[in-house]
């Protein structure tokens, strides 16, 4: 189909690309590393001029996480339309585009191997360049697509928190990042999605547990802080999620089973439980925020990913001693828009990934 297009391996310096004006580029934007299908339009690694989001949250819904299998699935069948329908609502058709970019890695792999395929399809079938980026750290770059946010200053500590990453980053710049710190078990949005789950509430769980906290009690219950000693800057929350499930259905006894019986709880229940587990959340988050400022000597917080949508966490970090800086609302969760903005720094440096690209499950950033 598309022999009349021979594959073209766009290498780093290589200027023959086109001749635009690099800092107008537009850049596609391809995302599909989880649950989302996701495609964007970015010009100058700033304006958003389109930013598609075919959630699939209904579909994993009754699961109460997400399957891998049926997120597949429904990327192959959501790309294209997605992609379509960012280009249109930009005003551009696929000529106008300067490079595509694709969140790569990490994520399940049967959902980043439809958003890669398509990207490289793309890329070569119109002989545009390739930019693969890593989606955590388009995550980090998301707080630069505020209007009116602040410019980070260097060195930073980078925070990315959603329902697959919990992590603490050293940024000496936009581009040299490092991993600092990581859950151990469960990430910060997998806590909130399962407590949602123990209180018999739906999926994603963290906008509605935020929801029910902010009518709630936070030292109703003292739910525990897991720090895991006075230097770690890893985190757990797997402990914490325990704890809610046996402050609602008691310790199990050994032949027994649960101690205490299923019964629907009441709203005001639900918002001192949920206003506890995340007081424990934020409390945790502040102080490896705190401890890993002071060790890296950071002038800046940046953060990320589905979790910094918490209005609670938002709240609370606006008496951090330094400037926090978060993502508008609509770039917390997954979009495409980030890492078509992030992919603008590379293409400024023609730093362009060969048509051989793969879907990675891990993140780039490994200790
Ligand atoms: O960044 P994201 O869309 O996907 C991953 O890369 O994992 O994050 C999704 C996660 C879900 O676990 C969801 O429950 C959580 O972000 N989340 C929130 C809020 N909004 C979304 N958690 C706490 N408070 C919120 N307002
Ligand atoms: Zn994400």
């Amino acid at each position: 189909m598309y022999a009349h297009h021979p594959p073209r391996i766009v290498q780093f310096g290589d200027s023959s690309i086109n001749g635009s004006n690099h800092s107008m580029a537009r850049i596609l934007g391809i995302e599909s590393t989880c649950d989302e299908t996701a495609a964007a339009i970015v010009a100058d690694g700033r304006s958003v001029l389109s930013n598609v989001v075919a959630s699939q949250a209904h579909l994993h819904a009754k699961y109460r996480g997400v399957v891998p299998e049926i997120a597949s699935r429904a990327h192959i069948e959501n790309i294209l339309p997605v992609i379509r329908e960012a280009l249109q609502q930009a005003n551009v058709n696929l000529a106008e585009i300067d490079a595509i970019s694709v969140a790569h890695r990490p994520g399940l792999i049967g959902s980043l191997l439809i958003g890669v395929t398509s990207a490289k399809t793309l890329a070569w079938s119109t002989a545009k360049p390739l930019i693969g980026v890593d989606h955590v750290h388009a995550h980090l770059y998301s707080v630069m697509l505020g209007e009116n946010s602040p410019t980070p200053t260097f060195p930073a500590v980078g925070l990315v928190v959603s329902g697959g990453h919990t992590a603490l980053y050293e940024m000496k710049s936009l581009i040299d990042v490092h991993l600092v710190g990581s859950t151990i078990d469960d990430a910060a949005g997998e806590a909130y999605d399962k407590v949602s789950a123990i209180l018999g509430l739906g999926y994603p769980g963290g906008p509605i547990i935020d929801k029910f906290a902010e009518k709630g009690d936070p030292d109703s219950i003292k739910f525990p802080r897991t720090l895991l000693g006075r230097d770690s800057l890893d985190f757990s929350f797997s402990g914490l999620k325990t704890a809610v499930l046996y402050h609602v259905r008691g310790v199990p006894q050994k032949g027994v089973g649960w101690a205490l019986p299923t019964k629907p709880l009441t709203d005001p229940q639900l918002a001192n439980i949920s206003a506890s587990f995340q007081a424990a959340c934020i409390d945790v988050i502040t102080t490896k925020l705190k401890r890993a400022a002071k060790r890296l000597r950071a002038k800046s917080i940046l953060i990320g990913g589905g979790v910094s949508a918490n209005r609670g966490l938002r709240i609370a970090l606006k008496q951090f001693p330094l400037p926090v800086l978060f993502p508008p609302l609509q770039y917390c969760t997954d979009n495409a828009a980030m890492s078509a903005a992030l992919a603008h720094l590379f293409y400024e440096n023609q730093s362009f990934s060969p048509l051989s690209l793969d879907a990675i499950p891990q993140s780039q950033f490994t200790r």
